[in-house]
């Protein structure tokens, strides 16, 4: 049996425009999604969030569910579009009180809140003057975050300032797949600086004006990388380059107050000035938590310069098998990371704040789905998990993505990553197999590794 510490906590988590719907009610404004999604070819079969899984009118049964499914934790995030309004200094407080009514029944299901700031729903309006690119939004994240804290601090003890600094920035300005669909290097990097300097000024703002009582952190999405050939000079140069891009990038800041020098190098003509002046040591503010999501891992044979871009990389598949995103499996990917975190960043309590797969789901003529490439993998994810606190990593939590089959971003509702089906016509929610394992997993705090699941 692999037991799991006491204490540990067993969570799922999802965001606001992947589940929530009503795009427009309660004074709601369009965010950057709702505006992206109605531009022609950009997000599958012309998909939106205007409904979603229709979570804003039943996030009551929703969180009954969570409590059947035994969850400590459940991590959710606010939409900025449902709380913004056009007169500075106020929000919508219509907004809030969604915010509050769901809030006010997980703790009455004694089920944990940890609150995402920001999971990637900026008012089109504030788009408008730039988004991430305009050094203001420093500013208007801030008295976002500040508005939250004096209002939801009472009752959520756990926040996380970003999702995913690397996916909003390079997705949204660098290649252009996500909202706001700018294709611009230099773009990418402002927005990234953005972004981090926004982080340590809201952590800065939490010490203040923050539940006392409370934690905060920031989740990130990391990619551990390997050379294709530890003996090629070129495959290791590719790796560590990798890394700088999608991971170091992100985490030397918030960890240690400074960019990583091997890529200022690379990026040197695409380096705005900003990032050239700045010292980001305000960045660096202690953090209590470290939250991040791991998906895969990647294997790179070599990278060059492009045309548009200082960095392109040849990667190599590695023959695992795939999900449905064509990400690899890869479990050890996962306890490498961990360790490598300590190594490199300190033993701060860890949060895997995401983790899960998408695969194609079938419902049975029963109405059951048996989804055992899922559960295969969130069980060796979690093993590696168990082996990585075992070697000393202080690992505190694990939340399963996604809770539900959701809106999957530039993929509409192609993907289905849920442990819970959603039947887009109905909306019925009908847990798959691996929610009725999960359960038992959080039942008994572990698993047997003697139990069959495959075949
Ligand atoms: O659905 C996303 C989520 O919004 C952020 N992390 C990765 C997930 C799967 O792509």
């Amino acid at each position: 049996m692999l037991l799991f510490p006491k204490g540990f906590v067993w969570g799922a988590a999802t965001s606001s425009y992947q589940i929530e719907g009503t795009a427009t009610g309660d004074n709601k404004i369009y965010s950057i999604w709702d505006h992206f999604c109605r531009i022609p070819g950009k997000v599958a079969n012309g998909d939106n969030g205007d409904v979603a899984i229709d979570h804003f009118n039943r996030y009551s049964e929703d969180v009954e569910l969570m409590k059947a499914l035994n969850l400590h934790s459940y991590r959710f995030s606010t939409s900025w579009a449902r709380l913004y309004s056009d007169v500075p200094g106020k929000f919508n407080e219509k907004g809030l009180d969604f915010y509050k009514r769901l809030i006010d029944k997980l703790l009455e299901m004694n089920i944990e809140p940890m609150l995402t700031v920001y999971h990637w729903d900026m008012p089109q309006a504030l788009q408008e003057k730039g988004g991430w690119e305009n050094r203001d939004i420093v500013k208007y994240f801030n008295e976002f975050s500040v508005y939250l804290y004096e209002n939801l601090g009472d009752v959520v003890k756990k926040w996380i300032t970003h999702n995913e600094p690397w996916v909003v920035t390079y997705l949204g300005y660098g290649n252009g797949e996500h909202a706001p669909g700018i294709q611009n290097f230099s773009s990418f990097l402002t927005a990234a600086h953005h972004v981090l300097l926004s982080h340590g000024e809201a952590v800065k703002s939490f010490r203040q004006l923050g539940p006392k009582d409370g934690e905060i952190g920031i989740t990130m999405n990391l990619t551990p990388s390997y050379p294709a050939d530890p003996q090629s000079e070129q495959a290791v140069d590719a790796a560590m380059k990798w890394d700088g891009f999608m991971n170091r990038w992100f985490l030397d800041p918030v960890f240690k107050g400074q960019y990583p020098q091997d890529m200022l190098a690379v990026y040197n003509e695409y380096l705005p000035d900003e990032i050239r002046e700045d010292n980001i040591n305000n960045v660096n503010q202690p953090i209590d938590f470290f939250g991040f999501n791991y998906y895969s891992s990647l294997v790179l044979k070599d990278w060059k310069k492009a045309d548009t871009s200082p960095i392109d990389f040849d990667t190599v598949n590695t023959g695992r098998p795939v999900t449905d995103m064509n990400w690899e499996v890869h479990a050890d990917g996962l306890y490498d990371l961990m360790v490598r975190l300590k190594k490199d960043y300190g033993n701060i309590p860890l949060y895997i704040t995401e983790n899960g797969a998408a695969f194609k789901d079938r419902v049975s003529p029963q109405g059951e789905v048996v989804d055992d490439d899922r559960l295969n993998y969130i069980r060796d994810h979690l093993a590696a998990c168990h082996r990585a606190i075992e070697h000393g990593v202080n690992l505190k939590g694990y939340y399963v993505w996604s809770l539900f089959d959701n809106f999957e971003w530039a993929y509409g509702y192609d993907k289905r990553f849920g442990i819970v089906h959603v039947d887009y016509n109905s909306l019925k929610r009908t847990p798959k197999k691996s929610a009725y394992w999960y359960k038992k997993t959080i039942q008994n705090n572990g698993f047997s590794i003697k139990e069959q699941i495959r075949g």
